[in-house]
């Protein structure tokens, strides 16, 4: 397949659903070979049927981000059946909205957050980036939001766990700017996938979805939610050799949320 990703080889970690799923379907339309990781591997091996109807190829490692062995084997395998890792986009997150402000935040629902978007990313990047470090270069993209640039009370958890993925993406992408390896984050504004109408988990599913629709339609200056795919050609671009003299970045891929 041609493409601006032609011969390389990508990994994404929750890839199952919304902007992971669509970033592995772009980075596939783009000629890269992609391992499908989520914690879901149902979700994965969807996401790989989308992949190979459309002509595309990869293959499905499930992982647990926050499991250290299992983001080893998932680099491991990636290396095994393809011989090296040129992009990978740490994608894989949760958050939700809860009533609790900063004093009241219940601790198991900060440690899982803080575990899964933060030290999640941590994990992979260490592996990914030993990877590129023996092979000589490669392009990672951290999955950050809109909410690692700006407040967003009622998700301190979440808030918290976005801004430190923006700090390690810039502190990661210095340390490693001189070995070949760029490291950027894109910041989602509001982007309509499962993931942020789970954010008002309490409600039906359908009255989430008008909530989130109304509140972009009012807030987001491009007035309407963003798509996965939107954020997507983000994703397969900073991963792109077009993208060569770009490191250290958070990109907002946000309608214009965070620029008001
Ligand atoms: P989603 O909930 O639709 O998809 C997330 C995927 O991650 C799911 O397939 C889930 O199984 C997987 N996952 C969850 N925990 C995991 C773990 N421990 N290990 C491996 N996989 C795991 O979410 P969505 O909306 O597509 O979000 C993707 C990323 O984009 C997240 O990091 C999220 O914080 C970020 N984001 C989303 C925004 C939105 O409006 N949808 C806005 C800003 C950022």
């Amino acid at each position: 397949m041609a493409g601006f990703l032609k011969d390389k080889t990508s990994l994404v970690t929750g890839a199952g659903s919304g902007i992971g799923r669509a970033c592995a379907v772009t980075m596939a339309r783009e000629g890269a070979a992609v391992v499908v990781s989520d914690l879901d591997a149902d979700k994965a091996e969807e996401t790989l049927r989308v992949i190979q109807t459309r002509g595309g190829r990869g293959m499905v490692v499930p992982a647990d981000v926050t499991c250290s062995d299992d983001v080893a084997a998932l680099v491991e395998k990636t290396v095994a059946i393809y011989g090296r890792l040129d992009c990978a986009c740490n994608n894989a997150g949760i958050g939700r909205i809860r009533a609790e402000r900063v004093h009241e935040y219940p601790e198991d629902d900060w440690d899982r957050t803080i575990a899964v978007n933060a030290r999640g990313v941590w994990l992979c990047l260490r592996y990914e980036i030993s990877q590129m470090l023996r092979q000589g270069g490669g392009a990672i993209v951290n999955m950050a939001s809109a909410a690692g640039l700006i407040a967003a009370p009622h998700a301190s958890a979440y808030v918290t766990s976005k801004h430190a993925v923006i700090g390690l993406t810039t502190t990661a992408a210095q340390e490693y700017s001189g070995d070949g390896i760029r490291i950027n984050a894109v910041c989602p504004g509001l982007i309509d996938t499962a993931g942020l109408t789970g954010q008002l988990g309490w409600l039906p599913e359908s009255v989430a979805r008008f909530l989130c629709r109304r509140l972009a339609s009012k807030r987001i200056p491009i007035g309407r939610l963003g798509t996965p795919e939107e954020v997507a050609e983000s994703v397969a671009w900073l991963c792109s050799d077009a993208a060569s003299l770009v490191t250290g970045e958070a990109i907002a891929a946000d309608g214009g949320f965070t620029a008001q």
